[in-house]
């Protein structure tokens, strides 16, 4: 077995590309942007790097597109362009989390405080 390998990151982000929280795949055109948007914002590589992954189904299907970002614990829900790049700026690059948008805080949640 070859073990396998991983680029350091600073956040991790998974998107919901689930057919039952969001309609005609908007959770997968999200995904499809990202790695673009990360490399205009710098977030491919080095300390801030943020890795991203997809996954089918999150078991909360509603108001989607779903992000969790791991490990500051941030659930956010029906995020559209416009949001994710508010997202990136913010949350990625400035570390503050928007809360408006919040669904759900995981036991690694750091808050704003
Ligand atoms: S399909 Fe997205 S949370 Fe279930």
């Amino acid at each position: 077995m070859i073990k396998p390998t991983m680029m350091d990151y600073h956040r991790h982000i998974i998107v919901c590309v689930g057919e039952r929280c969001s309609d005609n795949n908007q959770g997968q055109k999200l995904y499809d942007m990202l790695g673009d948007k990360f490399k205009k914002a710098g977030l491919n590589t080095g300390d801030l790097r943020v890795k991203r992954s997809r996954a089918t189904c999150f078991g909360t299907c509603r108001s989607g597109p779903l992000l969790c970002v791991q490990p500051d614990g941030i659930w956010y829900y029906d995020v559209t362009e416009e949001k994710l790049d508010r997202i990136i700026k913010e949350h990625f690059i400035q570390g503050k989390i928007i809360d408006e948008w919040v669904f759900h805080q995981g036991p690694g949640c750091k808050s704003n405080d």
